[in-house]
């Protein structure tokens, strides 16, 4: 079984979202699959340039993103994927520009502008959407993001299958308050609930990394 993981931080080392991606692959490895994670910061590529190639109607391949750049190899791989986690801090209530231009990419393509409107993806597999943010809980009722991650969690659902929603909140925005403007913040409440809370995300983010593979879509 192939789980593959987006990082949609440009932060890809000791983080909050790609330390609980790391926790969600590590409980996949545990129930025997093979993982991958890609660092969406790594790569060069754009979001969908609106080409319409993947609704052409004398096109060879059903899926396929027109748009030969650091994207191909990796949107390929995801077409061989058991499980698909995305990762992605909340950038104004949404996900980071480099995740929205992956979801634009491999959702598109799969996109069915027919009738029957069924997904172009061949299969139905599990997938997962991790969201890490500054507010509280319930600040992402308050503003509205709770709506926004469920679109997107649908989005997943209709073009891939089942999506898991993953929250991390409060999260700790910078290791020393002291050095940025913060002063709206609690700094010893979030280093608190960084050492407390987090490292129970973590565990929760590997039951799941787990529960993926073992109950498969
Ligand atoms: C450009 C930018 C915009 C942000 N916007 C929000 C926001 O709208 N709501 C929020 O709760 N946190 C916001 N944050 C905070 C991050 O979502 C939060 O710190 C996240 O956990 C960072 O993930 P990382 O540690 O993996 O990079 C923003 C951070 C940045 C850099």
């Amino acid at each position: 079984m192939n789980v593959i993981a987006f990082n949609g931080s440009p932060r890809k080392k000791n983080w909050n979202t790609v330390t609980l991606l790391e926790s969600a692959l590590k409980g996949a490895a545990a129930a025997g699959a093979e993982t991958e994670l890609v660092n969406l910061y790594d790569l060069s590529f754009s979001g969908c340039i609106s080409c319409f190639s993947c609704k052409k109607r004398n096109r060879k391949l059903d899926g396929v993103c027109a748009v030969n750049d650091d994207l191909t190899p990796v949107l390929e791989r995801v077409r061989n994927a058991d499980v698909l986690i995305v990762g992605t801090p909340v950038y104004y209530g949404a996900e980071s520009a480099a995740t929205r231009a992956l979801l634009e990419r491999l959702l598109f393509p799969y996109n069915n502008y027919s009738k029957d409107l069924k997904s172009q993806f061949p299969r139905v597999i599990s997938t997962a959407l991790i969201y890490t943010m500054n507010v509280g809980l319930e600040d992402v009722k308050n503003y509205g993001y709770e709506q926004h991650f469920n679109l997107t969690k649908t989005m997943l659902d209709r073009h891939f299958g089942p999506c898991e929603l993953f929250l991390s909140v409060d999260t700790m925005q910078y290791s020393d308050y002291s050095k940025y403007e913060s002063e709206k913040f609690d700094a010893e409440a979030k280093l608190k609930h960084h050492k407390e809370i987090f490292p129970q995300e973590c565990e929760k983010a590997f039951d799941m990394g787990k529960r993926l593979v073992t109950n498969p879509a």
